[in-house]
């Protein structure tokens, strides 16, 4: 087999809490006067809380001082853990389970790999923090993706090399992130027009994994 694990991005590949991102900041900068909308919603994905938030900033009228951009990052994920409080198994998105048991069966291992400093809080609502063998999150890094930061640290808890994992990923900034640690790239959902991303597919339930990790 090519690679030897498997490193899922958390947010738009194993569970969609895309609307939840876009309904927190929405309501932040309208509270701000700032404009914001889908479009601008796009380039947040796979962005660190903050950083996301200097891309918002990009259409606000005054400046912000550090500590009001802090409590503005702080509004907005207060705003999204209350809306996480309605997520369940059933958000889980279409084919990740079958997924995650073939991989296990074939002795592929997977972890996750994501920017958000939730993850923890995610993965144990969907009823998933026991089903990886690495978890590396935004509450373990400096730099959030297009660095690979949160993959190497994932594949060196797995303990296998990068060339060896296979990354897959919903967001532009994380197949760059993927290529930039050495690893395959596997687009979904928002990143299939990545021209970087060795193979692509709308969602995982679309995915033949014996021929996405190489067999
Ligand atoms: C990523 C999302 O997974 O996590 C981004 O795609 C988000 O949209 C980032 O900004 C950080 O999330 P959090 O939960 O730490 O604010
Ligand atoms: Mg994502």
């Amino acid at each position: 087999m090519k690679y030897e694990a498997v490193i899922f991005d958390l947010d738009g590949v194993i569970v969609s809490t895309d609307e939840y991102h876009y309904q927190a900041w929405q309501k932040t900068a309208d509270g701000e006067g700032i404009y914001f909308d889908r479009k601008i919603n796009d380039r947040l994905r796979g962005v660190s809380r903050m950083e996301s938030l200097e891309i918002i900033l990009e259409r606000a009228e005054k400046s912000y001082t550090e500590d009001e951009k802090v409590s503005m990052a702080t509004a907005k994920n207060d705003l999204y853990r209350e809306l996480l409080n309605n997520i369940t198994p059933a958000d889980i998105l279409p084919g990740v389970e079958e997924a995650l048991g073939k991989l296990k069966a074939m002795g592929i291992k997977v972890a996750i790999g994501s920017s958000s400093r939730n993850t923890p809080l995610i993965l144990k609502r969907i009823g998933m923090d026991k089903s990886f063998d690495a978890i590396a999150d935004g509450n373990d890094i400096k730099n959030s993706k297009p660095d690979p930061e949160v993959f190497l640290l994932a594949a060196k808890r797995l303990g296998i090399a990068p060339e060896k994992c296979l990354v897959v990923e919903d967001a532009h900034a994380g197949i760059d992130a993927a290529l930039a640690g050495k690893m395959g790239a596997f687009a979904v959902g928002a990143a299939i027009d990545h021209p970087g991303a060795q193979a692509a597919a709308e969602d995982m339930t679309k995915v033949d994994i014996e021929e996405m990790v190489g067999c």
